[in-house]
């Protein structure tokens, strides 16, 4: 009786919020389907890495640092805000780095979105910003894709209708690998109402066409940019992503951020990476090359590929979510790992990251039968 007692009166207490709240992995991981699976995949394609890896001096640096791990990472990335802001030519106190965009986007929902907030996004974009919406009990409005793009001017008529303090738009898109040039973007910015801020994710800018990205203008007070070393750099597993913006909104970050939420060993391989231009440059032109690959196997198999400027291919299946769905587990059961949007009419897709010609050689062995089994 006194044990009952006491396991109902020390019950930690959540707020409301956190208790309304279902908890969720908005991705789950592929090793966590290895380990339902018992056996790994023989090919990773469906988390967008960079399956071609880091360059060699990232590695080199990470080495290095590692003996130093015992230190605390610089809480103000000093070297590597400076080493950003020089290759933007902005001004260092424009940029903040933080654990990747997904833990910068964290921070900044923090900053701006209280209980009931309107946030604008497309439906069917980025989940991991609706999560941190939701965890601050913001109220996400989703505004349809058109024509498998996001659509900047009804994000912004939906944002006027609902008094937003966010919109989101990542350009190039995740999950359909789309974009937008530069002049839609910027008509865009131009657009934003009073009182809102434009969250541009450009984690797949380095892909992208020259003329995707307008020009960066940090004292434009109601936009802020996120770039990343996830993608183009292939170094998703070391957490490193920036913020590009007006310096009183980046400053701003110093208010809720995790101050030693960057090690040593990310900031040491983000400088090296940011240095090794050539490797940069090679690896857009893999990038490039397996896209076209991509295409091909998809058209080998009747299926459309959609025009990308990132490192994944969206493939139209051709009939409706279920049926994509059935083509995905296909893959799955013959251990090639690719993912497909999650929401209609996007989920027709299956999407599938770039990667060695050994990796794309699976999925070209896999994909036929995959096809042939959903049928
Ligand atoms: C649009 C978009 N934004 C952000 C991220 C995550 O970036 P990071 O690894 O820097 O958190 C991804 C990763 O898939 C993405 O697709």
């Amino acid at each position: 009786m006194l044990r009952l007692i006491g396991a109902m009166t020390r019950r930690p207490r959540f707020t409301d919020l956190a208790t309304r709240l279902p908890a969720s992995v908005p991705f789950v991981g592929p090793e966590a389907q290895e380990r339902r699976r018992g056996r790994p995949f023989a090919a990773r394609l469906g988390a967008n890495e960079l399956v071609f890896g880091p360059s060699p001096r990232a590695i080199a640096a990470m080495e290095s640092a590692a003996a130093e791990a015992w230190k605390y990472g610089d809480p103000e990335s000093h070297e590597l805000r400076h080493a950003i802001a020089a290759r933007l030519g902005v001004a260092p106190g424009t940029i903040m780095v933080g654990e990747g965009i997904d833990g910068l986007l964290g921070y900044l929902v923090r900053l701006f979105v209280a209980p009931g907030d309107a946030v604008v996004t497309s439906h069917g974009a980025y989940p991991t910003f609706n999560y941190h919406v939701a965890g601050y009990g913001g109220h996400l409005h989703g505004v349809p894709y058109r024509d498998d793009r996001e659509d900047p001017q009804a994000l912004l008529e939906r944002a006027r209708e609902t008094g937003a303090k966010l919109i989101y738009l990542a350009n190039p898109d995740n999950p359909m690998g789309t974009w937008h040039g530069a002049e839609s973007i910027a008509e865009m910015i131009a657009g934003v109402p009073d009182g809102c801020l434009l969250i541009l994710d450009e984690a797949y800018v380095e892909f992208a066409p020259a003329g995707t990205a307008p020009p960066i203008d940090t004292d434009t007070p109601h936009v802020i940019r996120m770039r990343t070393f996830s993608k183009a750099h292939g170094l998703a597993g070391m957490r490193v992503g920036y913020a590009i913006g007006h310096p009183e909104l980046i400053s701003a970050f110093n208010k809720v951020r995790n101050h030693f939420g960057m090690s040593r060993l990310s900031q040491a391989a983000a400088l090296a990476s940011l240095a090794d231009t050539a490797h940069l440059a090679e690896t857009i032109a893999r990038v490039a090359g397996a896209r076209d690959r991509l295409a091909e196997i998809a058209a080998e198999n009747g299926l459309a590929a959609l025009p990308s400027a990132t490192n994944f291919v969206a493939m139209d299946c051709g009939r409706d979510g279920a049926f994509a769905a059935s083509v995905l587990d296909g893959l799955l059961a013959r251990d090639v790992f690719v993912r497909m949007p999650f929401v209609a009419p996007q989920d027709r897709c299956i999407r599938v990251s770039c990667g060695p010609d050994a990796d794309l050689d699976r999925f070209a062995t896999a994909l036929p039968e995959a096809l042939k089994s959903a049928r």
